[in-house]
């Protein structure tokens, strides 16, 4: 049995990052999924196609403040019991692919409202375009982009599912250090 209260965690900083990319994720998807009950064209479609970019842009951000904050912090806290070796091994591996997502996704989607030759907006601010108008390319971007966003479901699925797993199967503390800890 687990004592809660005793268990190492990732630092408070980094579990925050966590969550708030959770929730930022999840928003993403549902705006750009949920587009089409508004009609085409309409002001409803374009808001949710815009916050889309705009949450996007500030996953991409947030990722790139998070890794450096990984790499300069200490090492990630020990689960207990430990996992075999490969596990830890699969999970590191997992992790890096999450973090490439975090990253490819929103400069696909960039370069592709770029190549488009439309203006790319962070939250009403326009950013640089990151290639120049190419009507083909923008076509397979968008499409490189569709299949990043179906390899997200499974990958974060799979994530969430495996955390799960974790903590009610294996009953370990991989769930728990990724949680902030109740005052006491
Ligand atoms: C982690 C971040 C992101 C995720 C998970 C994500 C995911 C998705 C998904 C699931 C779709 C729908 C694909 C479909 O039609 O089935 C989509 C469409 C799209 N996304 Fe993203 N996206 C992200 C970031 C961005 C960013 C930052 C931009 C641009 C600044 C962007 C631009 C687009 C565009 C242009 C489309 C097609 C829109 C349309 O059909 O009207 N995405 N994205
Ligand atoms: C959009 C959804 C999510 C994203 C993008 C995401 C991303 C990540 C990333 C990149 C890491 C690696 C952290 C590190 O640098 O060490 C991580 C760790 C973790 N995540 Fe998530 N996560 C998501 C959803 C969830 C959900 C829903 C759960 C729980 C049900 C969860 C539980 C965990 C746990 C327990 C860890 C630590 C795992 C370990 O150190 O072995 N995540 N997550």
């Amino acid at each position: 049995m687990t004592n809660a209260t005793a268990v190492p965690r990732y630092p408070l900083t980094m579990i925050r990052l966590h969550w708030l990319t959770f929730v930022l994720v999840v928003l993403a998807y549902v705006f750009m999924e949920f587009r089409e009950i508004f009609d085409r064209g309409s002001p409803g479609r374009e808001f949710m196609k815009a916050a889309h970019y705009s949450l996007g842009l500030a996953i991409l951000g947030l990722t790139l403040v998070r890794l450096f904050i990984k790499l300069a912090g200490p090492a990630a806290p020990a689960i207990s019991p430990p996992p075999t070796p490969w596990q830890q091994t699969a999970a590191k591996l997992g992790h890096i692919a999450i973090y490439m997502f975090l990253i490819a996704m929103p400069l696909v989607g960039w370069a592709t409202l770029s190549a488009e030759g439309d203006p790319v907006l962070f939250f009403g601010l326009e950013i640089p375009a990151l290639v120049g108008p190419d009507k083909v390319l923008s076509g397979k971007l968008e499409e490189f982009h569709e299949i990043g966003g179906t390899i997200g479901y499974v990958l974060l699925g799979g994530h969430a599912l495996l955390s799960i797993i974790h903590h009610a199967v294996f009953k370990d503390t991989t769930l728990i250090r990724m949680m902030p800890q109740r005052r006491a």
